[in-house]
């Protein structure tokens, strides 16, 4: 849908669209770094080009009124500013309302209410952060709006990961909001979570891509055994350190997290901490060679990534494994993993120029014959982060 007609539609649906706003927000891929954020650890993520539209307007009422193209099916979903509580009903629309629930729990008045229609290109449960999307959406959207301009980026990004913990009961960490909010294009966001300091690096890959494939699944669940991940890793956490002065996993590097691991009495729980340690290793590692562009070497720890995913993270599924194994299998794609929160959803993968279309044969017919489903694939491109149009 282009801007135009989304303003056609938003007429359509609320009488006129005169004086009405246009704003982007990306979606994200991780290249490394996975489930390192809420353990104080590293993370490697860049904004893509695809993302979510709004088109928006201050209402002269208390109203707030949001459509989503993509799901017409809940229609106009009405609530007022002086009433903002999560309700089922309201489906994808309590990330819009969230984010206005948080934006005034930290004291920011709203004088009335506003109109939003949205629209975006990242297919859902895809694990390519369309909710992060829709939160830093709105947060940039109700800063116009409102002239709420002491905010930043790096604000709404906080503001959204807020929400999503305290409105929409998802404790996610800082990642994707980060990435969605301060994305830049051309470059990943070297973000330390222990202390929010970032670094962009540049990813200059002359002759290969970035290939993102989905899945198409979605186990249930997803939220559940996100917070049990968390969970397990904060006791890990705590029995670590009544024999190592840490304040995080990120805090260790291998030799000293296997010196003391024995102390973590649960064999789950050790497994847990395990990959929270070698991954976050991993990705200043692979950070480093991206920067001596070792493509070569930043594809391999990939690699290994998922293996930890897999085996000690548990957070991967036979889907994505056999993604992941059919990618390994092509020569000219020089790493492969599951991105993201996990239990399906994508992988994120870097394939030389020569040796794409060999890729994308490969998955689709493998992935055909062991799933029965056709995968879908993305030749991406790293964007900007989200934005006034
Ligand atoms: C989800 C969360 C992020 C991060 C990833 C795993 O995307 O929203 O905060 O924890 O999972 O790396």
């Amino acid at each position: 849908m282009t801007i135009e007609e989304m303003k056609a539609r938003f007429a359509e649906l609320f009488g006129d669209a005169e004086g009405v706003q246009s704003y982007f927000s990306p979606g994200r891929v991780n290249l490394i770094g996975e489930h390192t954020d809420y353990n104080g650890g590293h993370v490697f993520p860049c904004a893509l080009t695809i993302g979510t539209y709004a088109v928006a307007r201050k209402r002269t009422d208390d109203k707030l009124r949001f459509y989503s193209a993509n799901v017409e099916k809940y229609g106009i979903v009405e609530c007022s500013v002086k009433d903002i509580k999560y309700n089922d009903k309201y489906g994808w629309a309590n990330y819009p309302i969230g984010v206005v629930w948080a934006l005034q729990k930290k004291g920011h008045l709203f004088d009335t209410g506003f109109d939003m229609l949205i629209w975006g290109d990242i297919p859902n449960g895809s694990g390519l952060s369309s909710s992060a999307s829709l939160e830093v959406l709105t947060g940039v959207v109700v800063r116009d709006l409102f002239g709420f301009n002491g905010l930043t980026n790096q604000d709404l990004a906080l503001t959204g990961q807020y929400s999503e913990n305290n409105f929409n009961g998802m404790n996610c960490g800082i990642m994707d909001q980060f990435a969605v909010a301060m994305g830049k294009k051309d470059n990943a966001i070297f973000l330390d979570t222990a202390d929010l300091s970032y670094e962009y690096a540049p990813v200059k890959l002359p002759d290969a891509k970035i290939v993102i494939v989905n899945s198409k699944v979605k186990h249930s669940l997803v939220d559940s055994e996100y917070n049990k991940r968390r969970e397990e890793c904060a006791h890990a956490l705590k029995q670590l350190q009544t024999v190592v002065n840490i304040n995080a996993l990120g805090d260790l590097d291998e030799a000293t997290f296997e010196k003391h691991a024995s102390v973590i009495t649960d064999e789950t729980e050790r497994k847990r901490a395990k990959h929270a340690v070698y991954e976050n290793q991993r990705t200043i590692r692979a950070v480093a060679e991206l920067k001596k562009n070792h493509i070569e070497e930043f594809g391999k720890l990939m690699n290994a990534s998922h293996v930890s995913l897999r085996d000690d993270y548990a957070t991967s599924c036979e889907e994505c494994d056999v993604l992941a194994e059919l990618a390994w299998s092509v020569p000219g794609c020089l790493g492969s993993r599951i991105t993201g929160g996990g239990f399906g959803g994508c992988t994120v993968s870097i394939v030389k120029d020569e040796a794409l279309d060999a890729f994308k044969e490969t998955i689709t017919k493998g992935y055909e014959e062991k799933v029965g489903k056709t995968p879908e694939i993305y030749v991406v491109e790293i964007g900007d982060g989200a934005r006034k149009l």
